[in-house]
């Protein structure tokens, strides 16, 4: 016995911002990004911030599952994008919904959501009875250097939350990691401390320069990433669903990390699902990091697309490198 999901809900930023806005800004066209990456807008942050999506979200799931704030025992936020470095987006959601409960972030990504989950999977063992909150939100938008076209035009800002009950809703879920500096990361400040010794015994200066502050946006070797994405969704899910003790072909819907079309494309040419399985809303919100499959999740149960019974495979990969998959039955009465 783990956990089945018990609500579900998410939050678009304000921001419409087309292929057309950023040929506006950068040397691109709607024509390259659509047929390299199948993206034709994604959502930006506007006057709100990321912890106001996240709240809103995370009311949401709650009002779905019929949970008040109070009950929560946990609460944990998956994003490499809070607006405080401390304190945590957790712990600012905790005192925003009204929540009494622990709370705290993790950072894994585009796969933190799931990270989330297996912790989530490891708390309901111990303490089988508990409400959980779990939340992926993440705002992109403030990491890209927006002058960088090989980047930038992949990623959008969203936030997504689900509440977690105990339940036999989780039948497998299996974390990875291939620890990567260079294909995809994002550095912190360097920091400008004038008492700090360099390594000759000088007394070094202010090291903070435009360059170093050019060096905290995120980097992106497209290539190694995709092809990382495209064998780890791969083996993910075929890996999963033996650990489940199903077959492949017993998966109802596949709801892949949103980071490329053409990357699900791959796994759909190699894998025995049948196209229709795979569920996206890349075209209309671009890659939203940790926030990409509760968004998913919630927007096509909201269409009424989930059955009670329905089996869900998940499967999710991003900066570290990071990859993570799931399985789980869909047991909520609609
Ligand atoms: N608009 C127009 N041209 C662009 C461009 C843009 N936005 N970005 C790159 N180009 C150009 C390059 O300069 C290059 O030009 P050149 O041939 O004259 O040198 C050409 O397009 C091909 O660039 P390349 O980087 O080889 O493209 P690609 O086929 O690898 O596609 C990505 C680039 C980013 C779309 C692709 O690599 C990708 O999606 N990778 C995975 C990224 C990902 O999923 N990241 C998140 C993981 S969670």
């Amino acid at each position: 016995m783990s956990f089945s999901i018990i609500g579900t809900g998410s939050k678009a930023p304000s921001q419409v911002k087309t292929n057309d806005d950023l040929a506006r800004i950068m040397d691109t066209s709607d024509e390259w990004i659509r047929s390299k990456t199948g993206i034709r807008e994604r959502r930006i942050l506007g006057e709100e911030t990321i912890t106001d999506l996240v709240v809103e979200s995370s009311l949401l799931a709650l009002e779905d599952a019929g949970v008040q704030p109070k009950e929560l025992d946990l609460i944990i936020c998956a994003t490499v994008t809070p607006d405080y470095i401390t304190p945590s987006m957790g712990c600012v959601l905790q005192r925003r919904i009204g929540a009494v409960c622990p709370a705290f972030d993790i950072s894994a990504a585009c796969a933190g959501f799931l990270y989330a989950w297996d912790i989530a999977d490891g708390y309901f063992a111990r303490k089988l009875d508990s409400k959980i909150l779990v939340v992926g939100a993440e705002a992109v938008s403030k990491l890209v250097d927006w002058r960088d076209r090989t980047t930038a035009v992949i990623f959008g800002d969203g936030a997504g939350a689900v509440v977690l009950g105990r339940g036999n809703g989780l039948k497998a879920i299996r974390l990875n990691n291939r620890g990567d500096e260079t294909a995809l990361f994002a550095r912190y400040q360097k920091g400008n401390c004038p008492i700090r010794r360099s390594q000759n015994g000088e007394t070094a200066g202010h090291t903070t320069t435009p360059e170093a502050d050019a060096d905290t946006f995120l980097h992106m070797e497209g290539q190694k990433v995709f092809q990382f994405a495209v064998s780890s969704m791969c083996r993910d899910l075929k890996n999963i669903a033996k650990q489940a003790g199903m077959e492949l072909e017993d998966v109802d819907y596949v709801l892949p990390h949103q980071a490329n079309q053409r990357i699900i494309d791959y796994a759909i040419s190699r894998l025995p699902l049948a196209p229709e399985k795979y569920l996206g809303n890349i075209a209309y919100r671009g890659n939203t990091s940790a926030a990409a499959i509760p968004v998913l999740l919630d927007e096509f149960r909201r269409k009424g697309q989930f059955r009670k019974g329905d089996i869900l495979a998940f499967t999710s990969f991003g900066a570290g490198l990071t990859s993570a998959a799931a399985i789980l039955e869909w047991d909520k009465e609609e």
